[in-house]
């Protein structure tokens, strides 16, 4: 079986990869390396000891994807690409409706010339907008309170309409919550272009010296210690969660939604000594104002890809916190060598 990762040279695509590859599929990853490095690949290679190709490609280009598709014989995507920068997408809406949208309506177009009708897509829980009550299900309202949110919500919106016209596509539509944590290798992990605008990549550049403080945005929330509370899913658990969907997307299930979460909320004062916990380093924060758009609560009820796909979340707060100081530590510039 080969499988086609668009963005695999990124965060939650270079874990997956791994995954892939311990489980014997062919892999090819099309990467523009926008926000990536190649650096990642060749430690994805290393690790497992086996190969794949890589092609620096842009999804904006369509020949450049339709090439990927005339040298390979591909079973099904798993779509990573696209941009996901909250904050960014409020000041350049543009770019990335762009990216994203058009990136993926070119992706979907070869796919169906070319009869590969199987996809795996990267949503996000910012779909649920802020959710009148938790756990939260599948079923729940959706919505979008930015730019980022709408892309996703839209891409889901244009799957499900390709799939009414035409009954042959499988899509799983995976909604993440928030993936932290690095492969317990310690060689490949996160690496935030700038400063980071996520808790945990903040969080360890404190530890390891790069920053000064943790802004705890508000803890005026209503929730136990006031500061926002989110499901923090192991990055590892979380490409686990898209090799136990392949399966699911070969029994033809027509379009199917699922929620890759723990169903447990941590907050930022938690994670912030969990953190301390696993790198024994203290880290200074210090309470500011609200971030607009933040909302006080989120986590999943995991229970749908429990039963249908298999799989569940096992690491831990502290696995999470022991594994991104790993990586933080070995890795103080990321990818890059200074
Ligand atoms: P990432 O930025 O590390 O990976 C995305 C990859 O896509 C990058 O390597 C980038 O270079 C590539 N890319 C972007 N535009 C491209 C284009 N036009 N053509 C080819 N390559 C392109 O991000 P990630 O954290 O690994 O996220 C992967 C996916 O999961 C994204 O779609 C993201 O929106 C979604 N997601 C992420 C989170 C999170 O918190 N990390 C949460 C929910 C959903
Ligand atoms: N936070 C701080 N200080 C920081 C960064 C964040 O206090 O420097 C707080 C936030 O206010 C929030 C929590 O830490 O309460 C988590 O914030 P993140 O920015 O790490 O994550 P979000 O939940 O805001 O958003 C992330 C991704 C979105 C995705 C969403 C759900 O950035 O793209 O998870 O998957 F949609």
């Amino acid at each position: 079986m080969k499988i086609l990762v668009t963005g695999g040279a990124g965060y939650i695509g270079s874990h997956t990869c791994i995954e892939l590859l311990n489980e014997n599929y062919d892999v090819v990853v099309l990467d523009n390396l926008s926000n990536s490095s190649e650096e990642s690949l060749k430690r994805v290679k290393s690790i497992t000891g086996k190969h794949l190709e890589f092609y620096k490609a842009d999804l904006l280009d369509k020949e450049q994807v339709t090439a990927i598709f005339l040298n390979h014989k591909i079973d099904a995507v798993i779509h990573f690409a696209g941009l996901k920068a909250v904050g960014e997408s409020v000041t350049i809406p543009l770019k990335y409706f762009h990216n994203n949208i058009t990136g993926t309506l070119n992706l979907l177009e070869v796919m169906n010339d070319f009869n590969v009708k199987n996809i795996v897509f990267s949503s996000s829980a910012t779909v649920y907008g802020d959710p009148s009550s938790l756990p939260i299900k599948e079923n729940f309202p959706l919505s979008a309170t930015n730019p980022y949110g709408r892309t996703k919500l839209m891409i889901e919106e244009i799957l499900q309409d390709i799939y009414r016209s035409d009954k042959n596509w499988n899509i799983a539509l995976l909604r993440y919550f928030n993936p932290v944590g690095a492969h317990e290798s310690g060689k490949i992990g996160e690496d935030p272009f700038g400063i980071p605008n996520n808790l945990v990549p903040y969080i360890s550049q404190v530890a390891v010296g790069v920053l000064p403080r943790v802004s705890v945005y508000g803890d005026d929330y209503d929730t136990p210690d006031g500061t926002g509370v989110r499901d923090y899913i192991h990055v590892v658990d979380l490409a686990l969660g898209h090799i136990k969907t392949l399966p699911k997307l070969f029994t033809s299930p027509g379009v199917v939604i699922y929620n890759l979460g723990t169903g447990f909320g941590y907050s930022v004062l938690e994670m912030i000594k969990g953190f301390e916990a696993a790198s024994d380093k203290k880290i200074p924060y210090k309470v500011c104002e609200r971030r607009p758009g933040d909302i006080a609560a989120c986590w999943a009820d995991p229970v749908k890809a429990k039963e249908e796909l298999f799989w569940e979340a096992d690491k831990t707060l502290i696995d999470m916190c022991r594994d991104t100081w790993k990586w933080q530590k070995n890795n103080p510039n990321g990818y890059r060598e200074s």
